[in-house]
């Protein structure tokens, strides 16, 4: 028999590896070819719809196409305005309708998204960085975490791999390890730390499929641990990104007007969604434009063992096969 783990059972799929959501990294024919290899690839909406251009049912039917194994879908749940919401509500009820069946949840309370996908017998992980959010999800009736780390590429966590899977696991839900993962070797021993799996985002850009300019796939190629530093002046939260001319010349704090009104609780909301339509404009213009002069590449710490453009099949066998050998050892 395979070996099997809580998140392979729980998405149908072979290995336990997400290609994790990524606005604007995640296109079609990435999300299908994860998931055709056997593990699950996680459509992120808005970088189907904006980014890539496609209408939302429409892009689902084109991974469909391309792959009939299961997909997973990124719902970013943060109360920032009615009308986000009421756009995620249909996304979610889309996607059930194209019979996506694995969710993964972020920011805010994930109870309305688990009741709807729980009904379509589908099920909802929620990302989370420490103990306190992953309770929240717990109480929304979450079937699992994805605990973003401190290594991670995106919004970044502040806790080290091993540090938030001590605080998790008495929680007794299967949790995935987001962060800091670029080689086979780092899978399979998150796995036999006692993780149910890995997300994954960084590894997957460097690749055919990923739809990233040569260049920006060239730097997370070429960068090293040291490349990767914070920057709040995407979202006013810290953000991974590669140290380029612009990171340099921006600077990475927000400005102290900004600073001021992010930590207000009533100017907090609308400060970020300020920040998030800006990145949303900033960060689709640097995925395709091959100049690291003006724009923001995102990655994470994973860069480390990442050392070649590289098919995603071919990451998901060498990892899968890692992993196997581990767990007959
Ligand atoms: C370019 C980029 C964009 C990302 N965008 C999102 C996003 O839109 N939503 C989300 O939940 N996570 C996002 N993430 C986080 C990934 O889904 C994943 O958890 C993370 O990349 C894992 O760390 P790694 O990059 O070290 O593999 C993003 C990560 C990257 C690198």
């Amino acid at each position: 028999m395979p070996p099997s783990t809580a998140l392979t059972r729980d998405a149908g799929i072979e290995v336990p590896l997400l290609c994790g959501a990524m606005f604007p990294c995640s296109n079609p024919e990435l999300v299908a070819a994860v998931s055709e290899a056997g593990g699950l690839g996680v459509v992120q909406p808005l970088s189907l719809t904006y980014v890539h251009g496609h209408d939302f049912r429409e892009g689902l039917r084109l991974i469909r196409r391309l792959t009939a194994k299961p997909i997973g879908m990124n719902a970013l749940i943060e109360q920032s305005s009615r009308a986000y919401r009421q756009r995620m509500e249909r996304w979610v009820a889309i996607a059930l309708e194209e019979d996506v069946r694995f969710f993964v949840t972020s920011l805010g309370d994930p109870h309305w998204v688990v009741e709807r996908v729980s009904a379509a017998g589908g099920v909802v992980y929620h990302d989370v960085t420490e103990r306190k959010w992953a309770e929240k999800g717990l109480a929304g009736g979450v079937r699992g975490l994805v605990a973003v780390n401190d290594r991670a590429g995106g919004h970044v966590g502040s806790r080290s791999a091993e540090v938030l899977l001590e605080e998790l696991l008495p929680l007794e839900l299967p949790v995935v390890c987001a962060g800091g993962i670029g080689t086979a070797e780092d899978f399979a021993r998150v796995l036999r730390l006692g993780y149910a799996g890995a997300q994954l985002g960084t590894r997957f850009i460097a690749t055919p499929e990923c739809r990233a300019s040569e260049a920006y796939k060239r730097g997370i190629v070429r960068a090293t641990e040291r490349d990767i530093v914070l920057t709040e002046r995407l979202t006013g939260v810290p953000v991974a990104v590669i140290d380029t001319p612009s990171v340099r010349r921006l600077g990475t704090r927000a400005g102290p007007i900004a600073r001021f009104l992010l930590r207000r609780r009533r100017t907090k909301r609308w400060m970020r969604t300020i920040y998030g339509l800006r990145s949303l404009w900033s960060l689709k213009r640097g995925l395709l434009r091959d100049s690291p002069e003006r724009d923001y590449w995102q990655a994470g710490r994973s860069v480390a063992g990442i050392n070649g453009i590289e098919p995603a099949a071919g990451i998901v066998h060498r990892f899968a096969a890692a992993w196997r050998n581990s767990a007959a050892a």
